[in-house]
């Protein structure tokens, strides 16, 4: 069996800085994978100053080698995917069937999916999830309803496809007449839409799973490219406060058609603070001064809907949680140049729940609990030119150790800054992390 893979995912909730980790490790990939999620997902890559925000495409794109795939366990939006496409071509990058396969198998996100995202939430009021409005959870209710659920493979059958449009869309329009008093789609536009983005996209529509298990079988190297963070998995997250798929490595198997084995490496993503955008529980935020300096330093706005994200102090409990789920092998700590100027640090290490220390992480609980706290000394310098470790001021070499002391895991990569050579190696088991 292949253990050359490596699988990257995301240990907090999402923006852990995936994208820049993926490029970085794209050159020695035959294959870049998506298994989860979908247009919710934003994955910025930075090539000499240049910068490239991906929603559907996977981030080895912009490496010439790599066979780009879109997993069956994606929620594939059409429309995103062909408007990504043209923008990746006009900035000459070659996408075409020889570097991007989509499953047959992947589930569409109709027009209907993003209006309905759309009204739940304004039906929900101040009990929203906050949602990327993407269409996202009622793509992934259909897959599991299976009757109004269409799938990539259908795109390539302009007559069944038309007949099924009209069918499901009469459907979702009397519900949204009915029941939400929303206005219903013009399903004439609805099939002229989705039968030309078919015609578009058919070339590169495929059977990834079996693309993928010869792979396996040769050896050749799978690069899985995690999307959100693991506190927004469906099961394992902060539920109801969560995404629609399973974003931890246990959903690679699944999400690419690949057996548990092939998952591989796993090199868990983790910003050296906290984030979080939309709603949910988040023990560490710093809803003040401090979580200020950190959005502004970070640029700490949403790359899918520009939201400014909630920021916080490390949680180091959610990392020694998530890093479990997943088996991470190493870490890469992410933004540590953001911590620059902040006199003091501190980091979450574990929660209490009515006065007595919680033994066991429970997500349901995250929004009862009290941190515990430990204070480090900050450091003042900027260290986005440094390249070694040596090269930090003690406070951050100080910082990163304690990180792997209360993560239980050693950190593989320390990243400084957005670009590709912003990035020091430090306990790395794999070639070319940093
Ligand atoms: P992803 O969804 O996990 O791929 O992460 P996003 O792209 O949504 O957000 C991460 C942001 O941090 C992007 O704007 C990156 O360019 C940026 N970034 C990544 N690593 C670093 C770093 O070490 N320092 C700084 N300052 N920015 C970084
Ligand atoms: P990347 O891959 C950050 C969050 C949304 C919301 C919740 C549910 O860039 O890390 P959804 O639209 O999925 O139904 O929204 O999940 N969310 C993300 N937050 N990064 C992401 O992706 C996210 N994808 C979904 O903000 O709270
Ligand atoms: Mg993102």
């Amino acid at each position: 069996m292949n253990t050359n893979n490596v699988t990257v995912i995301g240990l907090q909730w999402g923006d852990e800085g995936k994208g820049k980790v993926v490029d970085a490790l794209a050159d020695q990939s035959r294959y870049v994978v998506r298994f989860c999620g979908g247009a919710n997902a934003g994955h910025t890559v930075t090539v000499n100053g240049e910068r490239f925000a991906l929603h559907l495409i996977p981030c080895g794109i912009l490496h010439p080698s790599v066979m780009n795939v879109v997993g069956n366990g994606v929620a594939f939006d059409p429309e995103t995917a062909w408007a990504e496409i043209e923008a990746l071509r006009q900035r000459d990058v070659e996408v075409g069937p020889g570097n991007l396969a989509i499953s047959a198998t992947a589930q569409v996100v109709m027009p209907w999916h993003k209006t309905r995202d759309q009204l739940n939430e304004k039906q929900l009021g101040e009990k929203k999830i906050g949602t990327t409005a993407r269409g996202i959870g009622p793509c992934y209710a259909d897959k599991a309803n299976r009757s109004t659920a269409i799938r990539v493979g259908e795109l390539l059958d302009e007559n069944t496809l038309v007949q099924k449009i009209r069918l499901i869309g009469a459907i979702k329009n009397r519900l949204f007449e009915s029941l939400f008093d929303g206005e219903a789609l013009n399903l004439d536009a609805v099939v002229e839409q989705i039968v030309q983005l078919g015609r578009n996209l058919a070339p590169m529509i495929r059977d990834t799973g079996g693309m993928l298990r010869r792979a396996v079988a040769t050896g050749d190297r799978i690069l899985f490219e995690g999307g959100q963070g693991s506190m927004l998995d469906i099961d394992h997250g902060t539920y109801p406060f969560v995404t629609s798929s399973s974003v931890s490595a246990c959903g690679v198997p699944a999400g690419a058609g690949v057996p548990p084995k092939a998952v591989g490496h796993v090199v868990g993503i983790m910003k050296a603070y906290t984030t979080r955008v939309g709603a949910g529980p988040f023990p560490t935020e710093q809803d003040n001064e401090t979580g200020e300096y950190i959005r502004q330093r970070g640029k700490e706005f949403g790359t899918t809907t520009g939201r400014p994200r909630r920021c916080g102090w490390l949680d180091a409990a959610v990392v020694r949680y998530t890093a479990a789920l997943s088996g991470v092998d190493e870490l890469a700590l992410m933004l540590l140049d953001v911590l620059s100027g902040l006199k003091e640090l501190k980091i979450c290490t574990g929660y209490t729940l009515e006065g007595r220390p919680v033994e066991d992480f429970d997500p349901a609980q995250l929004g009862n609990v009290e941190c515990q706290w430990e204070t480090l000394p900050g450091w003042s310098e900027e260290i986005t030119d440094c390249r070694r470790f040596e090269d930090l001021p003690a406070g951050a070499q100080a910082y990163v150790t304690r990180v792997e002391e209360v993560t239980g895991c050693p950190v593989g990569l320390i990243s400084v800054g957005p670009g590709r050579e912003q990035s020091l190696p430090h306990h790395t088991q794999i070639e070319g992390l940093a």
